[in-house]
């Protein structure tokens, strides 16, 4: 792992190394030099825990269109239809291109096996058992690390992109990011023709979630004070089914248990999907979800059940022996007793506002992955759509920068970081208390059920919260845990935001004061003062 220079400058700098980072990094590093940041280690973004797999078209029973209907009708009426056509379409590629990297998916004779999942109408999903993340994570990794003109940073924060005039005018560019090093505790400036955020989504926001530390919406936070429109913020995935137990940080019980069988029930063991959609299990995720929480709330129960003791002992081990050993080590035996579970925060459907080539409203500044609204999600993603998402976007962005990077000029040099004015903070409690109220009224008041009155009181909550930052931010030296805070409760500010402007329930936004769907399904479009691209406007 290298060390970086202050003041490195690279052809492409790419702001995380999860599926979407990864995947970009190859397609360019050929031809060009290439920086990949992580804030923690290379394998610690969501994409290393992904368990069920990657949808896509990859049986012959199986067609696009079907594969798009099924994740337009997930989508509540809110998908851009060219951007589902586009993903669905280019996904065979895409999973072909992972095969010959090299990612070992499980097979069932010649042929690959292929799982299901809530709200998808066919067999469509490969996957290594229940460990896909990992299998595809490492894979890209090795190739990553051998590749000779990509030098990789772990532990290194991406804090602000650097903006500046573009040449046409009216326009903005990104000239590259201030990055605190970790291991020595400066900030660096570090600059590129083109700077790629891949850096995951932003379910810390809430207090319970299936995602690993650090997806604290950092990509959205900092696009957005660059001058970027983001979108449909209030659309904050529930995965229905996380491992419920005292000891247990956020473990996922993936929905391909259903997909395999496996039957929600109540704590007097009856099951009771069937009274909410008549896919019963397999019905999208914000259904599901919604019906557990109904469900919890109305029985006044900690959590609800999930059982797949009725299959062969062997079949379950075979198939997930990542959930059976996770599972054994909490003391249950799910070939034998249903699994203790409850929803928690899991996916941001929306995020940065993109064009099918990652282009973002500022110029030379990409955005790919979880941090990114493409479109393809609408009010609520369909299953396994995600990591697809990352790999034929991260292809679509590295074609778009090697088509036009070399008549791109060097951006100008950025001034250094001035600390000259900050000293240590002697009140660190300060952010872990705020981290912890901020994640708390998230999960209260802009939970899975909303209401306006639920909503105006966490947007005050956050203005407050935001204002202490701000001082914080002003007058101490910059640690992660600030970076992390700033820019979780800016996105919180976003979602709360989205969600007073949705005045109806639609997907994963259910609000009690407005119950029904409007007719026309419009996008939440956020525009920030800063706007880069004015010439929109002109
Ligand atoms: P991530 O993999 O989250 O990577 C983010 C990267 O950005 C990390 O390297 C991080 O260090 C870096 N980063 C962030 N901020 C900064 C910063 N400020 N400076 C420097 N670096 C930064 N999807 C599916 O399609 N199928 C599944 O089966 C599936 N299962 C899932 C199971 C779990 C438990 C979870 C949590 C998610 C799952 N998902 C699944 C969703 C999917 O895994 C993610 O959406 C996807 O992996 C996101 O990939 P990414 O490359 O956008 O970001
Ligand atoms: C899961 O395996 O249940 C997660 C799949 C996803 O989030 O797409």
């Amino acid at each position: 792992m290298k060390s970086m220079n202050a003041q490195a400058n690279y052809d492409i700098l790419v702001i995380g190394s999860g599926a979407a980072g990864l995947t970009l990094a190859l397609h360019l590093s050929a031809k060009y030099r290439v920086a990949l940041l992580s804030k923690q280690r290379l394998q610690d973004g969501s994409t290393w825990f992904a368990q069920g797999g990657i949808a896509g078209v990859l049986d012959e029973m199986d067609s696009v269109e079907s594969h798009i209907a099924d994740t337009l009708d997930a989508g509540a009426g809110l998908c851009h239809p060219s951007s589902v056509r586009f993903t669905v379409e280019e996904s065979t590629a895409a999973i072909r291109w992972l095969i010959d990297q090299g990612v070992d998916f499980t097979r069932e004779g010649e042929d690959f096996h292929l799982t299901k999942e809530g709200g998808h109408s066919h067999r469509r999903i490969i996957h290594s058992a229940d460990a896909t993340g990992k299998a595809v994570h490492s894979t890209l990794l090795v190739k990553v690390l051998n590749s000779p003109n990509i030098d990789c940073f772990e532990h290194h924060v991406a804090i602000d992109l650097i903006r500046q005039p573009a040449p046409e005018k009216g326009r903005f560019r990104c000239a590259g990011a201030y990055v605190l090093n970790k291991n020595t505790e400066e900030v660096e400036l570090l600059q590129a023709k083109a700077v790629v955020l891949a850096t995951g989504g932003a379910s810390k926001a809430y207090l319970y979630t299936s995602n690993p530390d650090g997806a604290s919406g950092d990509g959205i936070a900092m696009a957005w004070r660059a001058g970027c429109r983001v979108a449909n913020m209030e659309f904050n995935q529930f995965h229905p089914t996380c491992l419920y137990h005292p000891k247990a940080k956020a473990f996922l019980i993936t929905e391909a248990l259903r997909g395999e069988g496996a039957q929600l029930k109540l704590p007097d063991g009856s099951r009771f999907m069937g009274r909410f959609d008549r896919r019963g299990e397999l019905a999208p995720r914000d259904i599901v979800a919604r019906a557990i929480d109904h469900e919890m709330k109305r029985l006044g129960a900690d959590c609800l059940y999930l059982d797949i003791s009725h299959k062969d002992p062997e079949f379950v081990r075979e198939h997930f022996p990542t959930v059976y050993s996770n599972c054994l080590k909490y003391g249950i035996d799910i070939t034998r007793e249903p699994i203790p579970v409850v929803p928690a925060a899991h996916y941001t459907c929306g995020g940065i506002m993109v064009d099918h080539h990652g282009r973002t409203d500022l110029d030379q500044l990409y955005a790919i992955g979880e941090t990114t609204f493409t479109g393809l999600h609408g009010a609520n993603r369909l299953a396994s759509n995600s990591l697809l998402e990352c790999l034929v976007y991260a292809r679509s962005a590295a074609l778009h920068i090697e088509e036009h990077l070399d008549s791109v000029q060097a951006p100008r040099r950025a001034p250094d970081w001035d600390a000259s004015r900050v000293t240590d903070s002697d009140e660190d409690v300060v952010i872990s208390h705020n981290w912890d109220e901020l994640r708390r009224f998230m999960w209260d008041y802009v939970g899975i059920v909303r209401t306006r009155k639920r909503l105006l009181r966490a947007q005050h909550r956050v203005k407050l919260l935001q204002r202490e930052i701000r001082e914080f931010y002003a007058n101490y030296r910059i640690t992660n845990d600030l970076v992390e805070l700033r820019n979780l409760a800016l996105v919180s500010e976003l979602i709360i935001r989205s969600a007073l402007d949705r005045r109806e329930s639609r997907g994963l936004h259910y609000s009690l004061d407005y119950p029904n769907l409007r007719e026309l399904a419009m996008d939440t479009v956020l525009v920030p003062e800063n706007f880069a691209n004015q010439r929109q406007f002109i």
